[in-house]
């Protein structure tokens, strides 16, 4: 498998671990727990900045124009995916837009947990759907190894619009600290 497939299956990994964090907060919430507003911040930022900012823009700058060439087939799962990244934006900005209406003393339990429990079966089917077009592009044998090694070259620079290596470090550190805490155990 090709290293610029096989770096956007590794972040899926990472992306569902997102997923479940979002989950269990949304369950937890429908249960009536306290989860505090700032954790739930901290989830809204991994997601805009992981899954929106670096992930896809690695998708859709990098990966998927160079696929999406190859034929028409490709182009219209990537033309599905593209419309999917959309509806995961609009789902994360709702949920955020009414974390700070909570925040501000509106209870925002409801739809806050609602936006998250979205999220969450959106990252499934979204990941689901793209794993399997990532190993089809393998199968196939759609790219060669230059092109490969061009869209590696395009990650670098994704990564630097999304803030840059230690950006991306901290990232996963929060994801780990989200993990830890009281109300995910
Ligand atoms: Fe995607
Ligand atoms: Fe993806």
């Amino acid at each position: 498998m090709h290293v610029s497939t096989q770096d956007l299956k590794q972040d899926h990994v990472t992306v569902r671990r997102i997923r479940d964090i979002a989950q269990r907060c949304s369950d937890r919430l429908y249960e009536g727990a306290n989860i505090p507003l700032e954790d739930i911040d901290v989830i809204s930022v991994v997601i805009e900045e992981f899954v929106d900012a670096f992930h896809h823009g690695k998708e859709e700058k990098a990966y998927f124009p160079s696929t999406e060439i190859k034929n028409d087939a490709y182009a219209e799962d990537v033309r599905k995916f593209k419309i999917e990244h959309e509806f995961g934006r609009r789902v994360a900005q709702m949920m955020r837009r009414h974390l700070k209406e909570w925040k501000s003393g509106v209870d925002g339990r409801e739809p806050v947990a609602r936006f998250l429990k979205t999220y969450a079966i959106y990252v499934t089917d979204h990941t689901g759907k793209e794993d399997r077009f990532f190993d089809m592009i393998e199968e196939m044998k759609s790219l060669s190894d230059k092109e490969d090694r061009q869209i590696l070259e395009h990650y670098e620079m994704c990564k630097n619009d999304a803030g840059g290596s230690a950006r991306i470090e901290e990232l996963l550190r929060l994801i780990a600290w989200l993990e830890g805490r009281d109300w995910m155990k």
